[in-house]
């Protein structure tokens, strides 16, 4: 994932996804594009100003190279032959439930690969709040995170953590031909977290369930179900009494050892009380910096580590190396 929607209008907006700085604006008619932020002339980037649009081609604001929405040079200064190699490389790109998607590999295999959705983030009877953090750690250490949420326990103490979070055993499913690693956690009788209790005015014990889908490289989704202790979803699947909260991570590499950890909340209760929004995007910022405090210092104790260092895993941890397991099948190329 490259952007919220909200991000890109027409201003040139910037943003490095896997290494590669990306120019991404919008067309007259409303549609992204993704294109190399680097003017094949001498590199100015074509977001810095006086880089600027012009209906729909960007102007380069060192020499005046302009480029069309298809990144190929349609005007140079000073001469009226356009260079034939005078084009960005562009980037397949798709918008869907409010996020900018784009595709870093060979364009001819973006087709047959499904963009993951987080439906709910842009559908009628639900609310989200979202934003991006960016973390100075390597990607996968944001999936060790997300994956295993016995860490709630210590590090969000106070926030989303409560002790029977540690103390519940998970389960976990891996479902190779759907790409989908699951992790699921349910908590029949648990203390509510502030976050919770807070957002729904729940005031006693909860029944809390957490199940964890994760589409690798990046789409994460926690679907987490708070309702008073007992209550559980009728037999017909509708589950009236219960609060439901769709928490979205889409987990960017920016670089090798950065990572942009964009996030969303979705809930489909108290639709229209802002200052529900307000404490659930207070509350989810705090808990995804507190990630990131911790996650910033395990790269840099990593990086001081010799290669080949020895990790212990237990069994909280089993999603997480299934997690790892599929991405380095999908980089090795395998489908
Ligand atoms: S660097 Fe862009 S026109 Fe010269
Ligand atoms: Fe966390």
């Amino acid at each position: 994932m490259a952007a919220f929607g909200r991000e890109v209008g027409r201003e040139p907006f910037s943003r490095t996804v896997c290494g590669e700085s990306i120019l991404f604006w919008r067309t007259g008619d409303g549609r992204v594009t993704a294109m190399s932020d680097r003017c094949v002339h001498r590199r100015f980037p074509l977001s810095e100003p006086p880089s600027h649009l012009v209906g729909d081609t960007v102007v380069c604001g060192y020499h005046g190279f302009t480029y069309g929405a298809d990144g190929v040079c349609v005007a140079v200064p000073g001469q009226t032959r356009i260079p034939r190699t005078a084009r960005l490389r562009t980037y397949p790109v798709v918008e869907q439930d409010s996020f900018v998607w784009v595709f870093i590999g060979d364009p001819h295999s973006a087709a047959t690969l499904p963009v993951p959705r987080a439906p709910w983030l842009d559908m009628a009877g639900w609310t989200t709040v979202s934003g991006m953090e960016p973390l100075a750690a390597r990607a996968s250490l944001l999936v060790d995170n997300l994956m295993d949420l016995s860490h709630e326990t210590y590090l969000h103490g106070g926030y989303i953590g409560t002790p029977e979070v540690a103390d519940t055993p998970i389960t976990t499913e891996v479902d190779d031909a759907a790409g989908v690693v699951h992790v699921s956690r349910r908590m029949a009788d648990a203390a509510c977290p502030p976050f919770y209790a807070k957002s729904t005015g729940i005031t006693g014990r909860i029944t809390r369930w957490q199940d964890i889908e994760f589409t690798p490289p990046c789409l994460y989704t926690l679907h987490s179900r708070v309702a008073p202790v007992g209550v559980l979803p009728n037999a017909d699947g509708t589950d009236p009494d219960a609060f439901h909260v769709e928490v979205v991570y889409a987990i960017t590499p920016e670089t090798e050892s950065s990572t942009h950890d964009f996030w969303a909340v979705a809930r489909d209760f108290a639709l229209d009380d802002e200052q529900v929004s307000d404490f659930l995007r207070e509350s989810n910022r705090t808990v995804v910096l507190q990630d990131v405090a911790a996650l910033n210092v395990l790269e840099r104790v990593l990086t001081g580590e010799p290669d080949g260092y020895q990790e212990l895993s237990i069994n909280i941890d089993t999603g997480g190396l299934a997690a790892r397991k599929m991405i380095a099948r999908l980089a090795a190329g395998a489908p």
